[in-house]
């Protein structure tokens, strides 16, 4: 995992110094923190206002801050809309690949077209504002299209990623009351159809809100559709309504773009709310600024639009900033391992952003299949979702990027909406570091009484000031996002991460891991407590614990320790099927990588499973502090 000492400084060189647009950080960052309502101010500025704010920050009520209130817009009035009256309306905004090969792309004022159709659609099926729609589609450009459309009308999309299982999907459907979904027949992956309206049928039967899905037409695999529930895509867009004119909602400042769920600590994942204004204010900047976009810039963010990375960086930020995005459908190494690099040479990808697992994936088919292929438009690359190895980051660096392209390496979370510790491409390196705050953020690394503890120790990684991207809480329970994150260090006023970091004596960020029972695998956010209530939905199994055991592409792997039901017994095949299981509940991201057998599980004495000591036990490491332990 990380290093700290690895201490090894890439700096800049002077080309990229010669092109930044932003040449210096500390004193911008000095500027932004002495004046941050000014310094966000400015970067609204950037974007175009229905009606500007009455005051930046609103910071009656903390933690519900409120950003640019008395503002009036709309994220697509900044993302589609201005566009269409400039040079950037015949710019290509998206160029997309199916994993069959198919390409399609789409200039600004296609986008425009095929939202406004979008949106259309979605009115004739009377959604509204503020009327939750859930999207579980492939990456296919419609993907796109649907939130875009949902955020156009003022509609609030919940996007659930297209690896979760039809139960995880109904739970969410039902959470957020929606009642109209969006999805595809299927999709390409591997070579193969993932189905998907299939799984959206199986949801619908447990979700009572659900009366309407909309189906686009993708692989040609049967599907069962019923009448007066189900329409393809195609279909409609023939039709009148879909006229490829739309008026954009206009929305109050702190009105619901999104919600997206995530995982957490304890209980079930909860819808994370982010807002029209401050989003869009913080997405567009860090965008412009980390990724330094040029006009003619073509950008791809290898992540899939089902997670926060994919809706603050492909979708949202890039659009604002009038970028031309890539986007592929399919596997890294499908039919084989430069899938991606032929691609960054067929379309002179210049900024590649993606995970550290997606970097260890391809590294381990080794140089010669970057190598066949022309990388050389390549000028920054980036990094998200989990600590970086050096090995790998080197790699990216010396083979990917020809030693001459900077990494950004991003830190954020689902709640942060945006880039929280980040390089800019002037920012001296070093491998597995996000190096420092994002401007206008003062971000510190604390003990439990919220003291900042010395150079390279370990602590409680905290956000100590508000900034625009952040989330506006948890959709219908605010007592849940005060208890989560705000409470630890009420006091101060900050806001509990829940990673743990060390700051080295340069005052560079090194991300250790999470320190709640939050598992991350190949950078997908999952809980615990998910986990463990499918696998006790077994008939087998009294009860169990998910933890997370370091895996050399993963990054983690699922362990699950499991206590049998009497009358059950331990097998390979008992192993096999308790594994399907979780894959069929809960979705293929889930699999666990092993299941141990335990008589007993570790619990303290008030009955809390104790997942650091099974962790420890895994991996032959002393257990530690085991003063809590039950008898
Ligand atoms: C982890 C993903 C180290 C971290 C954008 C965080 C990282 C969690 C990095 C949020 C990074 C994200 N280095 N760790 N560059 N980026 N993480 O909500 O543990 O899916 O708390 O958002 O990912 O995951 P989420």
């Amino acid at each position: 995992m990380t290093n700290p000492t690895e201490n090894k400084i890439y700096l800049p060189s002077q080309e990229v110094i010669d092109q930044a647009n932003i040449k210096e950080y500390e004193e911008l960052y000095k500027f932004s923190i002495e004046n941050r309502e000014q310094f966000w101010a400015n970067q609204a500025d950037y974007l175009s206002w229905y009606k500007k704010w009455d005051k930046v920050l609103d910071d009656s009520n903390p933690p519900f801050y409120k950003w640019f209130p008395g503002a009036q817009t709309n994220i697509v009035h900044n993302a589609i809309d201005r566009h269409q009256h400039t040079e950037v309306r015949n710019k290509l905004a998206l160029i997309w690949e199916g994993e069959p090969g198919d390409v399609r792309s789409f200039s600004y004022h296609a986008l425009n077209r095929e939202v406004c159709q979008f949106a259309n659609i979605l009115k004739s099926m009377g959604v509204k504002r503020a009327d939750v729609v859930t999207i579980y589609m492939p990456q296919i450009p419609e993907q796109i299209f649907a939130m875009l459309a949902c955020a156009k009308i003022g509609a609030i999309h919940s996007v659930v990623y297209g690896g979760f299982s039809h139960e995880a999907l109904a739970d969410r459907i039902n959470d957020a009351n929606s009642r109209v979904v969006i999805t595809a027949d299927g999709g390409y992956r591997r070579g193969k159809v993932v189905e998907m309206k299939s799984v959206v049928n199986k949801a619908m039967e447990l979700s009572p809100t659900m009366e309407i899905c909309i189906t686009v037409k993708r692989t040609n695999v049967d599907v069962y559709m019923e009448n007066g529930r189900d329409y393809w895509y195609h279909d409609l867009v023939a039709l009148p309504i879909a006229a490829s004119k739309c008026d954009t909602e206009v929305m109050e400042a702190d009105d619901t773009l999104f919600l997206l769920y995530t995982s957490g600590s304890t209980g079930r994942p909860k819808a994370m709310i982010h807002t029209h204004a401050g989003y869009s204010v913080y997405t567009s900047t860090t965008h412009r600024m980390v990724f330094d976009i040029k006009p003619d810039d073509r950008y791809w963010c290898a992540a899939d639009p089902g997670w926060i990375t994919g809706h603050s960086y492909i979708v949202y930020g890039p659009l604002m900033n009038g970028a031309t995005i890539i986007m592929y459908e399919g596997a890294p190494t499908y039919p084989y391992p430069d899938r991606w690099w032929k691609m960054v040479e067929r379309y002179g990808i210049n900024i590649l952003y993606t995970s550290p697992t997606a970097i260890r994936g391809l590294m381990r088919f080794g140089d010669s299949w970057p190598n066949r292929n022309d990388l050389s438009s390549l000028r920054l690359l980036g990094s998200v979702g989990e600590p970086i190895n050096p090995e790998a980051w080197r790699w990216y660096h010396e083979v990917i990027g020809n030693s001459k392209c900077p990494i950004m390496d991003t830190w954020w979370q689902t709640e942060t909406g945006g880039f929280m510790i980040t390089p800019l491409p002037v920012t001296p390196l070093k491998p597995g570091s996000g190096t420092k705050a994002f401007f206008g953020n003062e971000i510190a690394v604390v003990d439990d009484d919220g003291k900042e503890v010395g150079a390279n120790e370990e602590g409680t990684l905290v956000i100590k000031s508000p900034w625009p991207g952040m989330t506006a809480g948890i959709f219908k329970d605010p007592e849940r996002y005060l208890d989560i994150y705000w409470s630890k260090y009420k006091k101060q006023g900050w806001y509990l991460t829940g990673d743990s970091a060390k700051r080295d004596e340069d005052g560079y960020f090194w991300i250790i891991g999470r320190t709640d029972d939050v598992i991350k695998v190949s950078g997908y956010r999952l809980g615990s407590a998910e986990i463990e209530s499918v696998m006790i939905s077994h008939p087998a199994i009294a009860e169990s614990a998910a933890v997370a055991l370091p895996h050399p592409i993963k990054g983690n792997c699922i362990h699950i320790f499991a206590i049998l039901r009497n009358g059950y017994e331990a097998s390979l095949e008992m192993e096999h099927d308790l594994i399907n299981h979780v894959v069929t509940h809960m979705g293929p991201i889930a699999k666990p990588e092993a299941i141990t057998i335990v008589d007993q599980l570790p619990k303290t004495r008030s009955g809390k499973i104790m997942r650091r000591v099974l962790k420890a036990r895994a991996l032959g490491l002393p257990e530690g502090d085991l003063s809590t332990l039950e008898e």
